[in-house]
């Protein structure tokens, strides 16, 4: 009889900028990991609803009508490394990372419609292995048994800062100040929607990665993970 063995998933959430994607992308390689960026799922049906021309603030339900139509989902390309796919194609990063979606996304996953959408597409991923996946209601909604559960945040300047020195993700002219506004708008969408609201699950490790550098943030959840997946008996008494 084949043994069931629970899979490894590890939970990275936080607010816009916080330093996921970096953090997730590093812990997926150390760990021999696939790394799916949630955010980056919203984007896409973002994206679309652009292109379909539609008034995502003020006609949500244009939005979830144009969801049965639409395919996204993670695929491995030739090396193994998880895709994401719109309709069959690859999404391009310049079109789903661009500061016109940006400006929306908060509004496309506000709508209960698209996060219920959401649900069974994300989870299916666990069926690839080791998943490492970042959002905003991962520990809370998507993988509430995930084996390690972070909650990433850094301070508002710190946060504008890092989205700056991203190129292509900011409109020509951008500040800190503007940019920092911009993220706070976003959170504040993000933490008070009614469906699975931006907070740190009960047993989630907040890191605060405002003063630690990308190692440091690295080796700190290396370390967690390490201890969650240490065979008991291996385990200080
Ligand atoms: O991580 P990001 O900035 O690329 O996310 C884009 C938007 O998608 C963000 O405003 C919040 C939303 N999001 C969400 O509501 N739930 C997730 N699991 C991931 C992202």
């Amino acid at each position: 009889m084949a043994r069931q063995r629970r899979r490894i998933q590890v939970a990275i959430d936080g607010p816009a900028a916080s330093g996921k994607s970096t953090a997730a992308r590093g812990v997926a390689q150390r760990l021999g990991g696939f790394y799916i960026n949630t955010g980056d799922m919203y984007r896409a049906v973002t994206w679309q609803a652009l292109e379909r021309g539609l008034d995502i603030e003020h006609d949500p339900a244009a939005v979830a009508a144009m969801l049965p139509a639409l395919e996204i989902r993670y695929r491995l390309d030739g090396s193994g490394v998880p895709v994401l796919h719109v309709n069959g194609a690859p999404a391009p990063q310049s079109e789903i990372r661009h500061p016109r979606v940006a400006a929306q996304v908060s509004h496309v996953s506000a709508i209960p419609e698209v996060r219920e959408w959401m649900v069974q597409r994300q989870r299916e991923t666990a069926e690839l292995g080791l998943i490492v996946m970042e959002g905003r209601d991962i520990g809370t909604v998507i993988f509430p048994r995930a084996t390690v559960k972070f909650f990433l945040t850094a301070s508002p300047e710190v946060r504008a800062r890092r989205r700056l020195a991203q190129p292509g993700e900011t409109l020509p002219g951008a500040t800190v100040e503007s940019v920092a506004a911009d993220i706070a708008r976003r959170d504040r969408i993000d933490s008070t929607r009614a469906v699975a609201p931006l907070r740190p699950a009960a047993d989630a490790i907040v890191i605060d990665s405002s003063d630690l550098t990308i190692e440091q943030t690295l080796a700190l959840m290396v370390k967690h993970i390490e201890a969650a997946t240490a065979p008991r008996r291996r385990r200080k008494p």
